[in-house]
C-alpha cells in the first residue's frame, strides 16, 4: 500500500539532500540569470559576504560548483604539496575521504583511526602530532555523517594550535548552519561546506573559507590542479565573477537562503536545531532503541541501532520508503542494515519530527519490534511542549 492512492507524497528525512522550501524553489524556477551580468554579480557579491557571515569569518568564501566533495578537493589540492604529510581523523565513511583525497593526490596521510560511533580524543591527536612533527594540516569532520558523531572541534583546534603549527581543516558538510563553529574565534583554517544540506538547497554548490594562515600556505602548493584553481577565483573575483560558468540559479536560491539565515540570526538557528535532535534522540529512546554514537551526537541527523527484534534491518529503510514514501539513510560499510539514520538539518520543524518518529514507530511494529504506540512520539511532543513556548 502506498502512502496515499492517488499520488506518493514523497519525504526525505535522510541528511541530504534535505527539503527544499518553497520561497527558495520559486527562486530556482525563475530564468538563469546571465552570471557576466551586473546584476547576477550583485547577488553572487552578497552571497560570498553572507556566507562568510554564515562561516564567522572576516575572510572571503569561494563558491564553487561541485559537490561538498569538490570543496575537499580544492582544499588539498590548493594548500599542500607532493610529499606533505598531514593527519587525517578517520572515525568513518566522511573521514576516510580525507584520507583517500590526501592520498589521490600524493600526500602522506598519517591515518588515526577511530572506532565508528566514537568521537576523536584531542589526546590522541597530540600524541600523533608530537610523534610526527612533520604534519602541516589536521583533517576532520565537525559532524560525521556516517556514524552521526560530532568530533569535539573547538577541543581539537586547541590542541592542535598548543602542540603544533599544523592547519585546522574542517569538513563541515552536516555542521554548518547547525553547530556554532566560530572559524575565526577557534582559529580554524579551512571550512567546507555544501549546498544540499542545511542550507537548504538542492546538490551541486560546495563552500569554502580560509584562514589567513591557509592563505599563506597556498604559496607553496603545487599539486596539480584545473576546475579547482583557487587563484582562477581570486582573479574572476576582482571583478566580482567566479572563473567558470556559476550554478546561477542555485547561487540565486542560495541568496534567498541567506538573507533569511541572517534575519533569524545564528545563535537562533544553533539553539532550534539542537532542540530538533534532542526531541528526535528522545523520541527513539522512547521505542526502546539504542542511539548508534557513544560520544556526543550530531545535531544534524539522529544515528539509530536497529534493535535485536529487527534480525533484518534493511527492511526498516524499505517499509519507510515503500509504504510512507519515506526516504531516511540506513548504515554504511559494516553498519548497512545494523543502522539507520533520520536528518533533522535543513527545512524541518517540530511536526515534521513527530511524523517520521510515528512512521518509525509504525515501522518497527509492523517489522515485529514490541514497542507501545505513541511512547517515541510522546516522548518528542513532551520535550517540545517543554521547551519551546
Ligand atoms: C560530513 C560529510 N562530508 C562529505 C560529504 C560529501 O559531500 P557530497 O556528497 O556533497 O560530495 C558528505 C555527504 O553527505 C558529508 O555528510
Amino acid at each position: 500500500m502506498k502512502s496515499h492512492p492517488t499520488f506518493e507524497k514523497l519525504r526525505i528525512f535522510a541528511p541530504g539532500p534535505t527539503p527544499v522550501p518553497e520561497g527558495v524553489l520559486a527562486v530556482l524556477a525563475k530564468s538563469p540569470l546571465h552570471h557576466r551580468t551586473k546584476e547576477f554579480i550583485e547577488v553572487l557579491g552578497r552571497v560570498r559576504e553572507n556566507l562568510s557571515f554564515v562561516f564567522q569569518t572576516k575572510q572571503p568564501s569561494y563558491v564553487l560548483a561541485a559537490s561538498g566533495t569538490g570543496a575537499m578537493e580544492a582544499v588539498i589540492v590548493n594548500l599542500f604539496a607532493a610529499g606533505d604529510e598531514v593527519l587525517t581523523i578517520n572515525g568513518g565513511k566522511f573521514g576516510e575521504r580525507w584520507g583517500k583525497l590526501a592520498t589521490s593526490f600524493g600526500l602522506k596521510p598519517t591515518i588515526l583511526n577511530v572506532e565508528w560511533g566514537r568521537a576523536v580524543d584531542p589526546d590522541e591527536i597530540k600524541r600523533t602530532l608530537k610523534a610526527n612533527p612533520k604534519i602541516r594540516a589536521v583533517l576532520f569532520q565537525a559532524s560525521e555523517t556516517s556514524t552521526g558523531v560530532y568530533h569535539p572541534v573547538e577541543a581539537i583546534a586547541k590542541t592542535v594550535r598548543e602542540n603544533s603549527d599544523a592547519l585546522i581543516i574542517v569538513d563541515a558538510i552536516t555542521a554548518l548552519g547547525v553547530n556554532d563553529l566560530p572559524m575565526d574565534k577557534w582559529g580554524l583554517d579551512a571550512v567546507v561546506s555544501g549546498s544540499q544540506k542545511a542550507l537548504m538547497l538542492p546538490p551541486g554548490l560546495a563552500f569554502l573559507a580560509l584562514s589567513e594562515r591557509a592563505q599563506e600556505h597556498r604559496k607553496r602548493a603545487n599539486i596539480p590542479n584545473f576546475y579547482f584553481n583557487l587563484k582562477a577565483e581570486d582573479k574572476a573575483a576582482t571583478t566580482g565573477e567566479t572563473a567558470w560558468t556559476p550554478a546561477v540559479s542555485l547561487i540565486s536560491g542560495l541568496d534567498l537562503v541567506l538573507l533569511r539565515m541572517k534575519e533569524s540570526g545564528l545563535p537562533a538557528i544553533f539553539s532550534y536545531y539542537s532542540k530538533l535532535a534532542e526531541a528526535t534522540r528522545r523520541g527513539v529512546k522512547a521505542m526502546g532503541l539504542e542511539l548508534f554514537p557513544k560520544d556526543t551526537p550530531s545535531n544534524a541527523l539522529t544515528a539509530v541501532l536497529v534493535p535485536p527484534s529487527i534480525p533484518e534491518g534493511k527492511k526498516i529503510v524499505s517499509h519507510l520508503r515503500d509504504r510512507y514514501g519515506i526516504t531516511v539513510a540506513g548504515g554504511q560499510d559494516a553498519w548497512k542494515g545494523k543502522m539507520f539514520r533520520l536528518a533533522h538539518l535543513g527545512f524541518y520543524d517540530e511536526l515534521d519530527m513527530i511524523t517520521i518518529l510515528s512512521a518509525t514507530e509504525l515501522t518497527l511494529r509492523h517489522l515485529g519490534h514490541k514497542c507501545e504506540l505513541g511512547k517515541g512520539v510522546g516522548a518528542a511532543e513532551q520535550y517540545f511542549l517543554e521547551n519551546n513556548s
